[in-house]
């Protein structure tokens, strides 16, 4: 383990927080005039929503190819390397990159896509993966513990309240953030899957991603997917991969929040969570 040279520091932009080492204004401000191009496909969670599982699964999809590869993240300006947004310009298409913004920060390509349909244009493709904010909250907890450029939660109560209070990086109001993009729910260019749905039956939830992407899979290119996402190879590889990302695949369950939260804090949650869905039609599975 090497010491930490400098303590972690968050900047804020437009209310939300993110970490300055890997996200800087102008990577923010630049992201906001993006070129989203008609070929792209866009992945975008709340972090801890299963967006490294999702880009898999993606990438895979189109390429057929069996080794994993590292995500771009649209926002993101890693230390001593080109920021995204560059490199995705010079990227040829078609790109796959994901985001954790909130649609009003995201490229307005993507947030308000211009209605092409009835010109039988090609279109950019989004897939949103949705997760319950009780696993996101305890995955983040986790995440954040093993980041030496995210503050380490003062304990797991404070980053609970937290959590509910809408002060995490990247994503901010979980709830925000959520609904923000669920507006978009019946643009055909939108397709929104559940961290839940896909443990539940993998397989069919590749099947339906495709379709979307309009690839069509062979069923042996169908289980290579299938074999090469398991959470056991996701975790093979990443382990493998000798890098911090090893850190992306923890216990990749349903219901690991039973073992973290009292039942106070699940009766505040719950309020909480009750209150921003109302009316929503968004619902999910906590076990
Ligand atoms: P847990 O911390 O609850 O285990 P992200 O990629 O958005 O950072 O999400 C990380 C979460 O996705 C982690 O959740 C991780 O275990 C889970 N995950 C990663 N790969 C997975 C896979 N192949 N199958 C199921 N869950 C996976």
């Amino acid at each position: 383990q090497h010491p930490l040279p400098e303590p972690p520091s968050y900047m804020e932009y437009q209310g939300i927080l993110f970490p300055a080492i890997n996200i800087k204004q102008e990577s923010l401000e630049a992201v906001k005039m993006f070129e989203i191009r008609d070929d792209d496909v866009v992945i975008v969670t709340y972090p801890k929503s299963g967006t490294n599982w999702m880009y898999e699964v993606v990438h895979k999809i189109l390429t057929g190819k069996k080794e994993n590869i590292t995500p771009v993240g649209l926002e993101f300006w890693p230390p001593g390397k080109q920021p995204s947004y560059i490199q995705l310009r010079e990227t040829p298409s078609p790109r796959l990159m994901y985001t954790h913004l909130q649609h009003q920060l995201a490229p307005p390509g993507l947030a308000a896509p211009v209605n092409k349909l009835s010109h039988n244009i090609l279109q950019v493709k989004v897939i949103v993966v949705l997760r319950n904010p009780k696993d996101i909250c305890v995955s983040f907890y986790h995440y954040c513990q093993k980041h030496a450029y995210l503050k380490n939660p003062e304990s797991w109560e404070h980053h609970n309240r937290d959590f509910l209070d809408g002060k995490m990086v990247f994503g901010g109001d979980y709830f925000d953030q959520v609904l923000g993009w669920w507006q978009m729910r019946n643009d055909p260019h939108f397709l929104f899957v559940k961290y839940e749905d896909m443990k539940k039956d993998f397989r069919s939830s590749v099947k339906t991603i495709a379709a979307f992407l309009e690839k069509e899979l062979t069923d042996e290119h169908l289980n290579l997917i299938l074999n090469s996402c398991s959470l056991e190879s996701m975790r093979k590889a990443l382990t493998e991969s000798g890098t911090s990302r090893n850190t992306i695949v923890r216990k990749g369950m349903v219901g690991d929040w039973k073992n973290h939260f009292s039942a106070e804090e699940s009766a505040r949650f719950d309020q909480k969570y009750r209150e921003r869905m109302a009316g929503t039609g968004l619902e999910f599975d906590f076990e």
